[in-house]
């Protein structure tokens, strides 16, 4: 049987790109999996920390994004839903990781290397670099190993982003196993769906992401009909005519159209196919119908879920509960292994 793990940081509600590139995975593996298959999903706040967050809003976006897992199909009797900041045994495990990870490893690492570019061109710190940087950020893909390598699992959907910290957990499993002789951790794959990059709607060289300045770049799951039609109307494309599918030429049209077939299921040369004479303003409108399509029953479920903020934090501490069973579980394994613990 497999396990399957992902996780999803509660820095606001998720936007089209966390949903059609990964969440649909989850919802989806709920019915695909074998019922044998641990499905097992968390809500990172440790991860959400390694930039500064204000405390009260951090809070509101960990139950709003509790809610909009529950709004968007997971069903908390099928798979563990849980907050990692409810379960400390990632936060042992990823000292542990810690210990056994190179700094070289870690700055190889683009996620990290992006940051230290933006770091050194504000200026703000030119002779420090990656002075005022934290450690928990540094660190930040040793934790995301922890997270999954606690639960043992074998497979984790993610977007395409995420690949790359995924090659570092597997590596740091396989570190761990020859440490210790004898092989604990699976090396886990990662599942990625079609629509694993979905791009910015303001700037299609950039990936759709929580934290870019421009709130309509991104699509909310959330957004309401108006606020879709809007965005993707002021979607930039290009000025070539009809409608192709050139990720390289065409990044934005080509977002489109791949944004189409993630909401529909319809494949991308089909999509191209029927909309290929047709012009910008049509491949907006179906756009538009598509996200609704997808997104509409969504909003209103998140709508009604959020009026029982009770529940909400029902599911979360249930969720907690089995998955701190397995989390000691591994703990106590590793930690023999290592000469630590129990004496
Ligand atoms: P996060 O919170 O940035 O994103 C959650 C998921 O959404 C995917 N994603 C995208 N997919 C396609 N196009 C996009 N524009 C796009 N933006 C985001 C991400 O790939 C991710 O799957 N480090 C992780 C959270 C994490 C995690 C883990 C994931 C912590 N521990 C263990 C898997 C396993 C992150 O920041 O995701």
């Amino acid at each position: 049987a497999q396990t399957i793990f992902s996780g999803i940081q509660p820095t606001g509600v998720p936007h089209l790109g966390n949903y059609l590139g990964a969440l649909a995975n989850w919802v989806a593996l709920q019915k695909n999996a074998d019922p044998q298959d641990r499905l097992i999903y968390s809500i990172v706040g440790y991860h959400a920390i390694t930039l500064p967050q204000d405390p009260r809003r951090l809070e509101r976006e960990r139950m709003d994004i509790m809610a909009s897992l529950l709004a968007i199909g997971i069903n908390p009797e099928r798979s563990i839903l849980f907050h990692q900041d409810q379960v400390l045994e990632h936060v042992e495990l990823a000292w542990i990781l810690n210990c056994m990870t190179s700094m070289g490893k870690l700055k190889r690492v683009t996620t990290w290397k992006s940051k230290l570019a933006v770091a050194r061109n504000d200026g703000t710190d030119k002779n420090q670099d990656d002075g005022h940087l934290s450690l928990g950020l540094f660190a930040y893909p040793v934790l995301q190993a922890a997270d999954i390598l606690l639960y043992k699992a074998t497979r984790v959907p993610v977007g395409e982003d995420q690949r790359q910290h995924l090659e570092l957990c597997r590596d740091l499993a396989d570190v761990f196993n020859r440490t210790v002789k004898s092989p604990i951790f699976p090396v886990p794959r990662h599942i990625i769906t079609p629509a694993k990059r979905v791009l910015s709607l303001r700037d299609p060289m950039q990936k759709m992401s929580k934290s870019a300045p421009a709130a309509n770049s991104r699509i909310l799951i959330t957004d309401s009909f108006d606020e879709i039609a809007a965005k993707v109307r002021s979607a930039v494309t290009d000025s070539t005519r009809g409608i192709t599918y050139d990720p390289i030429s065409r990044p934005g049209v080509s977002n489109l159209v791949t944004i189409i077939s993630g909401c529909t299921d319809e494949s991308i040369e089909s999509v191209v196919e029927r909309l290929a004479d047709k012009g910008h303003g049509e491949l907006k409108g179906e756009v538009v119908d598509a996200v609704e399509s997808k997104l509409g029953p969504v909003r209103r479920e998140y709508e009604r879920i959020k009026q029982d903020e009770g529940w909400i934090r029902e599911v979360g501490r249930r969720g907690a509960e089995k998955a701190r069973a397995l989390a000691v579980e591994t703990m106590v394994d590793v930690k023999t292994r290592l000469g630590l613990g129990a004496l």
